[in-house]
């Protein structure tokens, strides 16, 4: 396979965590490299369900596994995590799992300073997690983050912490939030401090032992539309999640990554808010949310639902150069009578052919859309393209025709099992 990034390209919950895990056999590590724990991949390994949030799925499949510098790290979050692996009979040695000593690390202040301005904005809130990503990101930009590696030493730490405190608690005061002081912080990481650092490593360490495979996977989260520079801003997540990130945040290079491959999901979905054309906010809409059982792995809310975008995507392939998708959820289609897809976008008297950034055009978007049969059959859990029905591979070649890519993988079950590969 070579070096291979899989992203998602619509605003994450594609169907990442099954692709990634149904390709895991082929790769020698999986790396995360962007993002936090608002991350949710649920991966069904014959009658067990495990549900992740910051561990590369890779970890599931005993591959060697690494926490990347372009991750934060909610440090409580992560071991809860783990044990919750662990009590399923997965251990996570260290020898395992590396996470980049340089990765920052999300604390309460952070999670608390999330949910205290998105309360705060009524309205006009961009709907994340609440788990403090934002706020993480902001304090690494802002060079008074904590880093991994300032757990190594009493006095770093507690410099940091006095550095990072002075600008929460001003915040915190003007918010009329209680003052938090650096004796709570580490009272909070020392359950986890020892433990963390055993997993963590210098970037250039875990680059030398990532160029010792042939085969390493990097491992999206979010999806192309939530990237901070090339999202639907600000209705965004605070990373990039394209796969020119994969040069900053998984310890590897540029030339280091090799292939990218995009998850697709055969309609749209997104959490939180922000335009999205294509919505349907009728029988349609709730018939897909329920079909697809759309309900987000982290936050437990219903995600908004609306046909296939193909101006979206086109978009998303062009500007992380993918060179084929694995197209997912395509069963949740089966009982539709007819289905539309969204070819380009009217405003005004204009046409377009990608989303503009200018936010007072969102209003005025009009999807153009072109209507196909559906095909009214099941296709769920086929394994070759044989066993489609004829109108379900009607839709997907038009996808592909649209979207200028071939797909090589259709995922038409949760199982990985239930996949037609190409
Ligand atoms: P944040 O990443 O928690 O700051 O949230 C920013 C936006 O990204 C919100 O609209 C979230 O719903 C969305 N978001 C963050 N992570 C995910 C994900 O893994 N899947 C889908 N949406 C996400």
């Amino acid at each position: 396979m070579g070096n291979t990034a899989i992203i998602g390209l619509q605003w994450g919950d594609e169907g990442k965590g099954k692709i990634v895990d149904f390709l895991a056999d082929k790769f020698d590590a999986v790396v995360r490299f962007q993002g936090g724990h608002n991350a949710g991949h649920t991966i069904k390994v014959g009658d067990k369900t495990y549900k992740l949030s910051l561990l590369p799925s890779g970890i599931i499949r005993g591959k060697f596994s690494v926490i990347g510098s372009g991750v934060v790290v909610d440090p409580i979050a992560l071991f809860s995590e783990i044990k919750k692996i662990e009590e399923a009979g997965i251990k996570i040695e260290s020898e395992k799992l590396a996470i980049a000593e340089n990765a920052c690390l999300i604390l309460s202040v952070h999670r608390e300073l999330d949910q205290l301005l998105e309360s705060k904005k009524g309205e006009k809130k961009i709907g994340t997690t609440g788990r403090g990503i934002g706020p993480a990101y902001e304090d690494r930009a802002g060079r008074r983050a904590v880093r991994i590696c300032d757990l190594m030493d009493d006095k770093i730490l507690t410099e940091r912490l006095e550095n990072l405190l002075f600008y929460h608690n001003l915040l915190r005061k003007s918010l009329g939030a209680e003052i938090v002081t650096i004796q709570q912080i580490i009272a909070e990481l020392e359950p986890v401090r020892a433990r963390l650092l055993t997993h963590a490593k210098p970037a250039f360490e875990i680059a030398k032992k990532l160029n010792s495979f042939a085969n390493v996977m990097f491992e999206g989260a979010q999806g192309a539309l939530l990237d901070v520079t090339y999202g639907t801003y600000p209705f965004v997540t605070s990373s990039n999640t394209m796969a020119g990130q994969i040069a900053l945040g998984s310890c590897l290079g540029v030339a280091d990554l090799h292939k990218t491959i995009g998850i697709l999901k055969a309609y749209t979905t997104r959490v939180g808010s922000g335009p999205f054309p294509t919505e349907l906010e009728c029988e349609i809409g709730n018939f897909l949310r329920i079909e697809g059982k759309e309900v987000g792995t982290v936050t437990g809310r219903d995600r908004r639902c609306g046909w296939f975008d193909a101006v979206l995507v086109r978009q998303s392939i062009q500007l992380s150069s993918v060179k084929e998708v694995a197209l997912t959820k395509l069963d949740v289609l089966d009982k539709l009578e007819k289905i539309k897809i969204c070819v380009g976008y009217k405003i005004g008297d204009k046409t377009f052919d990608y989303l503009p950034q200018a936010n007072h055009l969102w209003d005025q978007i009009e999807p153009i859309y072109e209507e196909m049969e559906g095909w009214q059959e099941s296709s769920f859990g086929a394994k070759t393209l044989a066993e489609l029905p004829q109108k379900a591979r009607n839709y997907v070649k038009r996808i592909e025709d649209l979207c200028s890519i071939k797909a090589s993988i259709i995922s038409t079950g949760p199982k990985r099992e239930e996949t037609i590969i190409l």
